[in-house]
């Protein structure tokens, strides 16, 4: 499966972070898919530039309302860009984002046309407890709605503890997690979804993630707002 590295540019960035879209696209190998996923006011400039594929953060589950403050997946796909991450944690822990809103998030992508990218993971306390797989067994369930196909959801496993800390799990706990993922997945939609692994991906741990069974990708915080950061995670595929 062709993998794909995905930058989550969270709240940060401005108009001149082009120029790093430009140097990643001309570093970067061939045959890995890329996707940057800046804030709103840099979608459609970045989509219009036409370097790499553009994805929002955020959607909201209606296609217009009363809701200050939030754009919907219509208006996501009307800026260029053709992804949309759902359910990141920051949006669960501050958003107070259930698996029923994520859910509704990414069908409000699909009824846009967007690929959705579902996001989960298990707090430290979960995985110290071990109900790691228990956990995400219960978010894939929650978070990915019925209808879900390989062409219009990506799923996103990020240890919430991991995300930002420079902590990264054991490549056997990363084995052990996309394993059982891809099991569930197979199991319930008859598919072979591309599954990423996220939290603290760096340029010194890219290749020994990447080379896990059943990780097909990454996606990058931190590391992806400087070309040469995200170069080097891509090197994992050189
Ligand atoms: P990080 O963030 O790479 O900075 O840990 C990952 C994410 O939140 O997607």
């Amino acid at each position: 499966m062709k993998p794909l590295v995905a930058g989550n540019w969270k709240m940060n960035g401005s108009l001149t972070g082009l120029t790093e879209l430009e140097l990643i696209k001309v570093g970067a190998p061939k045959d890995v898919d890329l996707l940057i996923c800046p804030p709103f006011h840099l979608l459609a400039p970045f989509a219009a530039a036409n370097v790499l594929d553009i994805g929002a953060q955020d959607c909201h589950a209606l296609p217009s309302g009363a809701y200050t403050g939030n754009i919907s997946a219509e208006m996501v796909r009307d800026t260029g860009a053709k992804f949309v991450i759902v359910g990141h944690s920051e949006r669960r822990q501050y958003h107070h984002e259930s698996d029923v809103d994520v859910s509704l998030k990414a069908s409000a992508a699909w009824r846009a046309g967007l690929t959705a990218i579902i996001c989960v993971g298990e707090t430290k306390e979960q995985r110290v407890a071990g109900e790691a797989l228990a956990v995400i067994g219960e978010q894939l369930e929650g978070s990915v709605p019925e209808g879900a196909t390989a062409l219009n959801t990506i799923i996103a496993y990020e240890p919430v503890w991991a995300i930002g800390t420079g902590l990264v799990p054991s490549t056997a706990d990363v084995a052990e997690m996309h394993n059982f993922m891809r099991e569930a997945l197979n199991k319930r939609f008859k598919q072979e979804f591309r599954l990423l692994y996220g939290g603290s991906v760096k340029p010194n741990n890219a290749k020994e993630l990447m080379s896990v069974p059943h990780v097909n990708g990454a996606l990058v915080g931190g590391a992806s707002l400087k070309a040469a950061d995200f170069l080097g995670i891509l090197g994992a595929y050189n």
